[in-house]
């Protein structure tokens, strides 16, 4: 055993120089010797010092050539002593990369004419390279060039050795006196603990890892953005209903009914139930009055309203429909100025691809107050951002049927060096304010972003089914770090 052969060794000599040349002479594989070395030197039966040696080892290819012999020996035998081979007919004889190998090599040693047809210079050829390789298979050491040349040839990759050198440490004796790790009923009957010699406290090992739950990555994104919002004094709105009728998705939110998102190219609809229980009677009046006709100064849309298209029920597109709800409510109490937030899922019937899912997690965020401006909603925008890391702004006019002014919000990725179009925003539309009953003068004004997008760019993912979905590495959500949004 390695063991006995190592206390053995130095219980007459002072060092064992080499745990490589050790274990060769006493016919151990290293591995053994090094394990050995490692637990006595922890025991300080033996004091270890590392040492190192810079060796070659042969690539797979050099490994082939080693068998085989070097492409450009195996080229030289396939071209006939007498005569010669069209070059076609020699390509034939050989796999790919050792002609196209052997045909430059064999070229450069000038052992062959290399025309349309081949044939040889020389009579006969040694491979050298063959030769080398072997000797480094065997451990024995080459000259600076021959090492350089198969080094470039990528027949051989440098490899760090590592052994030990040992001498007789504080604790050591010719053999390991065996230590107990348990204190037995039977050593107290038989009274044997008194000569037991116990084995020590390790404190420096590493327990097993610990298995704990781990958060999808949404999530961390997710409850960061939530920390942002309460920090800012939003309130969470309530956003567990995913099914909502067409009247709160868009009727309230004043969204014509022929407009093309709610097609159901575009929405997906339910087939049971297909249509909404009760909707708030008075308030549908009011709502199909302004599409109709308008008023507040507004013409309206000027078509006739149906209340079978506002009674079917759909998978929510948005959650702008749930910021429509509360807004209702809030209209009906004597007015208090709130801002609100919610972060959760919406559904659109989209084709799936790298970027798209027909789901995904919807951030909306809205302030209703007396006055409000448009350098209210750029000024919310820009603290909220920036609190994303994101401080870099730039707006471009857009359209939402239901806000005017509208502007996408666009932020300058420093990664990707340009801006990239990161939301949506506006003022909702008196139009979608007056009938639910709030005073004239308040205004409000609001944003959506999507989760994925920042997430993706945070955790750098681009296939966003990567992140969602049942393609998802689960081993991925172990290993994710922690979401540093709003942390540092
Ligand atoms: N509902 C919009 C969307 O789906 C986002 C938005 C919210 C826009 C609030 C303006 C105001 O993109």
């Amino acid at each position: 055993m390695a063991e006995e052969a190592i206390l053995g060794y130095l219980a007459t000599s002072e060092e064992i120089p080499d745990s490589g040349q050790f274990a060769s002479q006493h016919g151990f594989q290293h591995n053994d010797v090094v394990n050995v070395m490692k637990s006595l030197h922890g025991f300080r039966y033996i004091d270890a010092q590392d040492i190192k040696r810079e060796s070659w080892v042969l690539t797979d290819e050099g490994k082939k050539y080693a068998a085989d012999g070097s492409p450009e020996v195996q080229l030289f035998l396939a071209v006939p002593q007498e005569g010669s081979i069209s070059k076609d007919e020699l390509q034939k004889k050989l796999e790919p990369s050792v002609f196209k190998i052997g045909c430059s090599q064999a070229g450069k040693n000038k052992w062959v004419d290399m025309g349309k047809q081949v044939s040889r210079k020389v009579q006969h050829v040694e491979d050298k390279v063959k030769d080398l390789l072997i000797r480094i298979q065997k451990g024995e050491a080459l000259g600076k060039d021959d090492i350089n040349s198969l080094k470039a040839r990528k027949l051989i990759v440098a490899q760090t050795w590592k052994g030990y050198s040992v001498k007789k440490g504080p604790n050591y004796a010719p053999t390991r006196k065996k230590v107990a790790t348990d204190l037995t009923r039977e050593n107290l009957q038989r009274g044997d603990w008194k000569e037991l010699e116990f084995k020590e406290y390790n404190f420096n090992a590493k327990g097993p890892p610990a298995e704990a739950g781990h958060l999808h990555p949404l999530l961390k994104v997710k409850q960061q953005l939530k920390n942002i919002f309460l920090q800012l004094g939003f309130e969470e709105m309530p956003t567990n209903n995913f099914v909502e009728s067409s009247f709160w998705n868009f009727d309230a939110l004043f969204q014509p009914q022929q407009h093309p998102a709610r097609d159901s190219h575009d929405t997906f609809f339910l087939e049971v139930p297909s249509t909404t229980r009760e909707l708030p009677e008075e308030y549908v009046k009011l709502v199909k009055r302004v599409h109709e006709s308008g008023g507040y100064g507004s013409r309206g849309y000027m078509y006739d309203w149906k209340r079978e298209e506002a009674n079917k029920n759909l998978l929510r597109t948005h959650t702008t429909a749930v910021s429509t709800r509360m807004l209702y409510a809030l209209a009906k109490q004597p007015f208090t100025p709130k801002r609100y937030f919610s972060i959760d899922r919406v559904f659109r019937n989209e084709s799936v691809d790298r970027t798209h899912l027909a789901e995904f997690h919807q951030i909306e965020g809205l302030v209703c107050d007396k006055g409000l401006t448009l350098g209210d909603l750029i000024g919310v925008l820009n603290d909220f951002f920036s609190r994303l890391g994101m401080s870099k702004l730039r707006f471009k006019p857009a359209y939402n049927p239901y806000t005017e002014p509208s502007m996408e919000i666009f932020s300058y990725h420093e990664g990707l060096k340009k801006w990239v179009e990161i939301g949506n925003s506006g003022m909702f539309r008196p139009e979608m304010l007056l009938p639910m009953g709030f005073p004239e003068d308040v205004r409000v004004i609001a944003w959506g972003l999507s989760l994925e997008r920042p997430t993706m760019i945070l955790y750098g993912v681009d296939n966003i089914r990567d992140l969602f979905g049942h393609k998802v590495d689960l081993s991925l959500m172990k290993r994710n770090p922690i979401c540093r949004l709003g942390i540092d």
